[in-house]
């Protein structure tokens, strides 16, 4: 059985959280003299001079209806990096516990760790991005706070094996935190349905990528009730802006629009895939469940470098492990897309 109460660091279980102005009073009055906003107004023409709900509660109701699953169940933090953050600062005791990853994977989980002076264990992924499900079970051990797993991976754009996955849940007592943030990409792939059988399961998502709200900075956290008020507890009372709250609730009724914009970006994708594989530089695509490609060409630092002269940036992968010589692409518009196909064309005459 998991134990969720004694993984949680022991400063944090006793710790008194601030309770903020708005904890302690939420509801209508008619004269708020309570948390020493400015009475007079705001600089701006919108009414922003007072604090945000600290809980978030009609947006998480909100999230609740889209992503069916209780309100109990959703952390909000500001970007899924800030629960990245979070849960190793509850859950693992400085110079005492680590953390548990598969590179080459998304890099936060590494920073945030080495930040709270947490160790990071590297169970690489097998060369084909699946888990190396043995090694990671070989090396998990009660210091294992957190595990890791990325799916769709960043870098390489595949979904992780669900069985790989939930042979890992099945066979650790620590946290399991499988970060989907390109998951509304392949949306029918999401493992939220495994909530309600592993209480260690923490799911990580975000409005960045396929809701197209990177600039607003919500990030979801969906897992027990127990880990989501651990969480609660300790993170920065106003964590989520005002203007956060109001202009995710606008825009997550219009999952039509998101749904659409899904479709035209894997469209788009396909396309590039079709078009880069007729580009003898290009060796290998890989398979991508994502927004981006994973693209390994015969020399990526010259590919990298004339499409930087040609005002096209790319991310360069290629020192990560297994992603010798690769680039990660992201798919545009039609248009940007249309645009490096033909630079990469141009290269490849000129050779
Ligand atoms: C796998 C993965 N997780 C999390 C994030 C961060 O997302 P957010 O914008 O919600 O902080 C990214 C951003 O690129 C990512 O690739």
């Amino acid at each position: 059985m998991v134990n969720l109460q004694a993984l949680v660091r022991a400063n944090i279980k006793n710790l008194q959280p601030y309770s903020s102005a708005r904890d302690e009073f939420h509801g209508q009055a008619a004269i708020f003299l309570d948390a020493n906003e400015n009475s007079l107004g705001s600089t701006l023409s919108q009414p922003l001079n007072r604090y945000p709900d600290p809980r978030q509660s009609a947006l998480k109701e909100q999230i609740s209806r889209i992503k069916n699953i209780r309100t109990e169940r959703i952390f909000l933090g500001n970007g899924s990096d800030e629960a990245i953050d979070l849960l190793i600062r509850a859950f693992c005791e400085p110079g005492r516990d680590r953390i548990l990853i598969m590179p080459p994977t998304y890099g936060m989980y590494r920073v945030c760790a080495e930040i709270n002076n947490v160790a990071v264990e590297e169970v690489p992924l097998q060369p084909d991005f699946q888990i190396d499900v043995q090694q990671v079970l070989q090396r998990v051990d009660p210091s294992t706070r957190l595990v890791f797993i990325c799916s769709p991976n960043n870098p390489s754009g595949n979904l992780l094996s669900r069985r790989d996955i939930q042979t890992i849940l099945d066979q650790t007592r620590g946290l399991v935190v499988v970060d989907e943030a390109y998951i509304d990409f392949c949306a029918q792939d999401s493992l939220m349905p495994l909530l309600k059988d592993y209480p260690h399961l923490v799911i990580l998502q975000t409005l960045s990528k396929a809701w197209g709200l990177a600039a607003l900075r919500l990030g979801m956290a969906f897992a027990d009730p127990f880990i989501i008020e651990i969480l609660n507890k300790i993170k920065p009372p106003y964590n989520i802006n005002g203007m956060t709250q109001q202009l995710a609730l606008e825009a997550l009724d219009q999952s039509t629009r998101q749904q659409d914009m899904v479709v035209r970006l894997i469209a788009q994708r396909r396309r590039l895939e079709e078009e880069l594989k007729d580009i003898p530089m290009v060796e290998t695509i890989y398979p991508s469940a994502a927004n981006f490609l994973l693209v390994r060409f015969n020399q990526s630092e010259k590919v990298f470098r004339q499409l930087k002269k040609a005002g096209i940036i790319v991310r360069d992968r290629s020192k990560a492990l297994h992603c010798h010589n690769c680039l990660r692409i992201t798919v545009g518009t039609e248009t940007e897309n249309q645009k490096l196909i033909e630079t990469l064309k141009n290269m490849q005459r000129d050779l």
